[in-house]
């Protein structure tokens, strides 16, 4: 196994560039690769904003901010990053097709020994190893959103992942700050198997009338003790992603009982994508 000094995170977006950024603050050497200097651009200017959060509310000295900062490159070479990394952290949309390419790439370009891990919510890592020719070295990672903030990190062993492998990511997380759990490869795992029918139940509820989405939010948060309502929850964790792992339960368990809930279909067709585009089910500025 290689002692692992430089992470590659591919997909530069919400999941991406939290990624990077406590992977830089543990001390690591970060790359991020997005498709687009501008989506970049917009990641670094995240990064910045939330480790002056972290500054400003005294939860980092300022010296380990200017450290984690030089530590991140950004970059659009993605087989240069893939091929200097001891870890590759992917973390584009929650789209089969583009992952099982993405590790066809990572494969074909990472180092012999280095570890391929996905940050999906819901997709097969045992597919996703399938498209490799390393499998016993793919790994699910399955970091939480706000990354900097939360301390889960969903461990998910494909049926091919070795032990050793689980070996260093379970130490790789506690590395970073955060608490392991471990899930078997299963549709929507442990985290998104019971929290995202919850959010489109939340949804189901709005369009039907039986409550408003202040209403829903409120009972779920005052009334079950939840740090925030569900339909918040969705803004924040995009209504795309939502639909995504609503699809791939769906589709796996071939259950009525996750089918999306039609608003939610809707306003991913109508671009409403929650707080990363400014419009959910509330408006941000
Ligand atoms: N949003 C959440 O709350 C959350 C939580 C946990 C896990 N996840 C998972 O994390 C992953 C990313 O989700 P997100 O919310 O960050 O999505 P996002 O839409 O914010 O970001 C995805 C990024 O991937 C980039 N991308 C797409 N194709 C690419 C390619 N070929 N090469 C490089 N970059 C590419 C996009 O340009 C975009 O910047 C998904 O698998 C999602 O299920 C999301």
């Amino acid at each position: 196994m290689p002692e692992i000094k430089k992470i590659t995170v591919i997909g530069a977006g919400t999941m991406g560039n939290g990624i990077a950024h406590v992977a830089a603050q543990a001390g690591f050497d970060v790359q991020l690769v997005d498709v687009k200097q501008e989506y970049l651009d917009r990641a670094k200017g995240t990064i910045e904003k939330n480790m002056t959060r972290q500054v400003e509310k005294r939860n980092i000295p300022e010296y380990r901010m200017t450290d984690a900062l030089k530590r991140i490159v950004y970059t659009t070479d993605m087989v240069k990053a893939i091929s200097e990394a001891d870890l590759i952290v992917e973390a584009v949309n929650e789209d089969p097709d583009l992952k099982f390419k993405i590790f066809k790439e990572m494969d074909k370009n990472a180092k012999k020994d280095a570890i391929l891990a996905s940050n999906t919510s819901s997709i097969s890592v045992t597919k996703m190893a399938e498209a490799t020719k390393r499998p016993d070295r793919v790994i699910g990672m399955h970091f939480m959103n706000p990354v900097p903030m939360m301390q889960l990190v969903e461990i998910v062993t494909a049926q091919q992942t070795s032990d050793e492998t689980c070996k260093v990511i379970e130490q790789l997380a506690r590395k970073m700050g955060k608490t392991p759990a471990m899930s078997k490869d299963s549709p929507g795992f442990i985290s998104n198997r019971i929290l995202m029918p919850m959010i489109n139940e939340a949804i189901l509820t709005l369009s039907e009338g039986v409550g408003t989405k202040e209403a829903i939010d409120t009972v779920m948060k005052l009334g079950m003790g939840h740090p925030m309502g569900p339909l918040t929850l969705a803004d924040l964790i995009g209504l795309d992603v939502c639909l995504s792992i609503m699809n791939v339960l769906f589709e796996g368990f071939k259950n009525e009982k996750y089918k999306p809930a039609p608003l939610l279909v809707q306003m991913v067709k109508e671009g409403r994508l929650g707080r990363k585009n400014g419009k959910g089910f509330y408006d941000y500025k």
